[in-house]
């Protein structure tokens, strides 16, 4: 049997590592474990968690919270979305990396469009993430269409919080379940590559994934999907209130505060800065300049 040269075999190997959206639920695999994504949203992070194993990274509008401090998604601009997923992708030059169309940005086809090729160029993200409702069949058509793998984002809908009266699960009842999933396949249809459950039961993605092929990512969507994504601040303690999905990973929060109660008491206390922390001046240097500044009447410690 004739074998591949070695060269494309590296080839082969090197092209594996990096994950693709399709590969979160690969058809000819029966069984596959699920894949672990978190937020991210800047470059430090993104090192650390490429370094931990995470492959796929969602740089999500909750920046709008956990970065910029707003009670809401909804302020958040494009330009801010793209510059901070452009930041993870050099931090994770190997992730599957989405990014999120922010409100405001995906009002009209044309302007998905525009936005979502913005997004792509600009910050090398593999796919665009938008929420999704009825009307935005057209704009998943028409991203589809120009070859933007699109996410469609249902269930809970944080962009419009207003228009749902809070943050709260959706798809409890039969009837709501079976509207989700059925705009969910519709969604597939139109050619939304992978579909984004939040907070919604679980029968949500079992009943789904019968109906679709494409991947079904969860966050707080049970146990029976492709991917799960949670956001960081949230498991590494880092919030004030997470919802109840989010499992507690860390407590970095305590150890930001730790760090800084023992940076301030040694600085009030002046152990530090030590020597080791000091750049010291050569002896005779020091002897010059003491000479050097004595006409001017100050002086250096003896
Ligand atoms: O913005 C975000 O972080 C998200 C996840 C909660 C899915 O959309």
């Amino acid at each position: 049997m004739a074998t591949r040269p070695q060269k494309w075999r590296i080839i082969g190997l090197m092209q594996s590592s990096k994950l693709t959206l399709q590969e979160l639920r690969p058809a000819s695999v029966k069984k596959v474990r699920p894949t672990a994504m978190l937020t991210c949203y800047d470059y430090t992070t993104a090192r650390h968690l490429s370094a931990a194993g995470v492959r796929a990274l969602l740089v999500g509008d909750s920046a709008a919270n956990v970065i910029l401090g707003h009670d809401s998604t909804l302020p958040v601009s494009l330009e801010f979305m793209i510059q901070i997923t452009a930041a993870v992708r050099r931090g994770a030059p190997d992730a599957l990396l989405m990014g999120d169309l922010p409100f405001g940005s995906y009002g009209t086809r044309s302007q998905a469009l525009k936005s979502a090729a913005e997004m792509v160029k600009l910050s090398g993200c593999d796919c665009v993430k938008i929420e999704t409702g009825r009307g935005h069949l057209g704009h998943v058509m028409a991203l589809a269409d120009s070859g933007v793998a699109v996410v469609a984002h249902l269930g809970l809908r944080p962009q419009s919080v207003k228009l749902m009266g809070g943050y709260k699960a959706q798809g409890r009842d039969a009837d709501s379940a079976m509207r989700i999933v059925d705009l969910a396949q519709d969604m597939v249809l139109a050619g939304a590559a992978a579909v984004l459950l939040e907070a919604v039961p679980p029968e949500v993605p079992e009943l789904l994934r019968q109906l679709v092929e494409v991947p079904v990512i969860g966050c707080g969507a049970g146990a029976m999907c492709d991917a799960h994504v949670v956001v960081i601040n949230d498991v590494l303690g880092l919030s004030d209130h997470s919802p109840r999905f989010a499992p507690k990973l860390a407590d970095v929060g305590k150890l930001i505060q730790d760090a800084a109660r023992k940076y301030v008491k040694s600085v009030g206390s002046r152990a530090y800065p030590a020597k080791e922390h000091t750049y010291e001046m050569p002896e005779p240097e020091r002897e010059q300049l003491k000479s050097d500044v004595e006409q001017f009447g100050i002086g250096l410690r003896p």
